[in-house]
């Protein structure tokens, strides 16, 4: 069988690492293209240089040349600027939205049956602006987010509880910032409901540090946010669309009536396997769950004006 190839657009934190763990993983070919010159290119050379004290066989390559991504039977969008302290995600849209619209042509001309997992924050506008400018099918375009989300969920209720991580199971859904939905009627410890381990206060204070867990590192770091969990996350659904394991995984999807929601991207359960978002699955949400996923699909909708009234987007 031919190497499947995977372009990581954007070397910075989260490309470079994402990109690492995809390469010696063996998960694929690797091309990492960013603007800045020189850059991929040596992050490529020092990981083909742990390739053989790691066994790892394969290759990455680092370019500036978007010819270079062609033919990718995925692309992991990562290029942009991350926030800094006291930003919002949204302060990003205007400048990452240009840098979406210039990777969306190189995609759609060279790489036409990839499958693109966005990174780029503002997380769900920025999908959505990927999906309109490829005019892929939605099913090729889908967002990274609910999967770190989730996992920053997972790790606050092992630090709770004193349980191995691996135990916890947590869902998150809804937009990628401040308004995003933790649920904790669907987080379990192998199977037990945390809301029968944990009292409610306590559960109430890990979803709020659940929503501020990008702003906590973005304050502890003070220059860019954070990049070894979202690289895992990101690694996990390149992997689980790749080998085709359809994992059901939070993840931004372009809704179609779903959740009483229509036309726009925001993270719900999702199979992911190798036509990328091969299902979307309705949990049967309480009102008040449903108010604060609609409350966070109103958020994406007020960036997606911002984004038509910037020209970055004409529909
Ligand atoms: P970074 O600043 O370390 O890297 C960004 C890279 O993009 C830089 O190397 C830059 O030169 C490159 N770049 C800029 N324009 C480009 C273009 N047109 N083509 C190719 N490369 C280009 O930032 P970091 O930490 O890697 O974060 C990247 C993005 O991911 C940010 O927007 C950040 O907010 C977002 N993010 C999203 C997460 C999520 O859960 N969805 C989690 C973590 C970060
Ligand atoms: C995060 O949640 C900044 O979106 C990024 O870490």
């Amino acid at each position: 069988m031919a190497r499947r190839k995977v372009t990581v657009v954007g070397s910075g934190f989260v490309g470079s690492t994402s990109a690492q763990r995809i390469f010696e993983a063996g998960l694929a070919d690797v091309c990492l293209i960013d603007i800045v010159e020189g850059k991929p290119q040596g992050i490529a050379l020092d990981l083909m240089q742990a390739a053989p004290v790691l066994g790892v066989e394969g290759k990455i390559v680092g370019t500036n040349n978007p010819k270079d991504t062609y033919g990718s039977d995925l692309v992991l969008m990562t290029a942009g600027l991350p926030r800094k302290p006291g930003m919002d995600r949204s302060d990003l849209l205007e400048v990452n939205g240009k840098i979406i619209r210039d990777v969306a042509d190189y995609v759609r001309a060279g790489s036409p049956n990839a499958i693109v997992i966005v990174v780029t924050n503002p997380l769900d506008t920025m999908v959505y602006l990927m999906q309109k400018l490829t005019k892929f099918a939605p099913q090729r375009v889908v967002g990274m987010a609910g999967v770190l989300d989730s996992a920053r969920m997972r790790c606050f209720l092992g630090m709770e509880l004193n349980v191995g991580v691996s135990d916890i199971d947590a869902m998150v859904l809804g937009g990628h910032g401040d308004s995003m939905v933790p649920l904790p009627r669907f987080s379990t410890v192998n199977g037990i409901s945390i809301e029968q381990l944990i009292p409610k206060e306590r559960i109430e204070a890990i979803n709020n540090r659940t929503r501020n867990g990008g702003a906590e590192i973005v304050n502890l770091l003070k220059t860019g946010s954070a990049y070894y969990a979202p690289s895992a996350s990101s690694f996990a659904m390149v992997k689980s669309i790749l080998n085709d394991e359809k994992r059901l995984l939070p993840s931004a999807a372009l809704l179609n009536g779903q959740y009483g929601l229509d036309g726009i991207y925001v993270g719900v359960p999702c199979t992911l396997g190798a036509k990328g978002v091969e299902n979307i699955v309705e949990l049967k949400l309480d009102a008040p769950e449903r108010d604060l996923l609609h409350k966070s699909a109103g958020a994406i909708r007020k960036d997606i004006e911002i984004l038509k009234q910037k020209g970055l987007l004409t529909d």
